[in-house]
């Protein structure tokens, strides 16, 4: 039922990007790289609710639900870390992860950007679950880690204790899934790579495949994936409440000098209470931010 309504109110959004026509048939199954070649976790979590295509729900501005691609992978841009200003931080009072735990893709501060692909770019999470919330997606897409997942749990009951509906758009995307994205909204913006840039991540670069992000809709589906969503009871919600569940808003508006993405109100990270509240406290705007790394306005 959250499916098929959500379904519905996106194809029928008029609010930022098209509804895309023809949906995703990859699958975490077909689509695990190789070399990592862990077992699905739909395989292994819920065998058989991995959705035919029809079922699944198409993701306009984060994640479309695309045509079964058959693009090349993404070639994986050289970084070039000095080649941009560092965001500075506003302070240096709350404590600090090590470097390592920047780009380890199993951390919960790993920082992913257009100059920080996963590592390696084929990355597969382990300890996918799917989480118990109403959901506008299904299986692989739905999964995220554990920890994210019992933060998101706890984050909608919340939500939903002061009379706002929660709804996960999007969650888990394999490597192959965001080359499928990316390609679709290459494909919707005429072949202008710029456009795409700026609302989609090539793969390898999405927070998404490391299963600590999530796309967080209203229930009534109003403002899918859109700008306005940021003007929604769900989305002042969660600009206000997000953080002591442990969860970032990623992309804030304005900030795409530093994050090389447009403002996208309904993405979250999830790094931990620790680290949400003291971003918070510091007034920190991104990760790069808080961290002291470079900024990524491109790849
Ligand atoms: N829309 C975000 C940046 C992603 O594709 O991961
Ligand atoms: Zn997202």
């Amino acid at each position: 039922m959250w499916v098929t309504t959500a379904v519905l109110l996106v194809a029928l959004s008029g609010c930022g990007t098209p509804a895309p026509t023809v949906e995703a048939t990859t699958t975490a199954a077909q689509t695990a790289p190789a070399t990592t070649a862990p077992p699905s976790p739909a395989a292994t979590l819920t065998p058989g609710t991995i959705p035919a295509p029809a079922q699944r729900a198409p993701e306009p501005a984060d994640s479309p639900a695309a045509a079964p691609s058959t693009a090349a992978p993404q070639a994986v841009p050289t970084a070039s870390p000095t080649a941009v200003p560092s965001a500075a931080r506003s302070s240096a009072a709350a404590p600090r992860p090590e470097p390592a735990e920047y780009s380890d893709p199993s951390s919960l501060t790993v920082v992913v950007n257009k100059r920080r692909p996963l590592n390696p770019v084929d990355y597969f999470p382990s300890g996918l679950v799917l989480p118990s919330v109403p959901l506008a997606v299904q299986e692989p897409n739905a999964l995220l880690r554990g920890e994210t997942a019992a933060a998101v749990e706890d984050l909608f009951e919340a939500a939903a204790n002061d009379g706002v509906g929660l709804t996960l758009v999007s969650g888990y995307r394999s490597y192959q899934d965001q080359v499928s994205t990316y390609a679709h909204w290459v494909a919707q913006n005429g072949g202008n790579t710029d456009a795409a840039d700026r609302i989609s991540a090539r793969a390898g670069f999405s927070e998404h495949q490391t299963g600590l992000a999530f796309d967080v809709g209203q229930s009534d589906g109003a403002c899918t994936l859109a700008p306005c969503f940021a003007d929604t009871a769900a989305g002042q919600w969660m600009a206000a409440n997000a953080h002591r569940f442990g969860f970032i808003l990623r992309y804030p508006a304005g900030a795409e000098a530093v994050t090389g993405f447009s403002g996208e109100a309904w993405h979250y990270r999830y790094v931990g209470v620790d680290v949400a509240e003291a971003m918070r406290n510091d007034g920190a705007a991104t990760l790069e931010e808080y961290f002291g790394l470079p900024a990524a306005p491109g790849y």
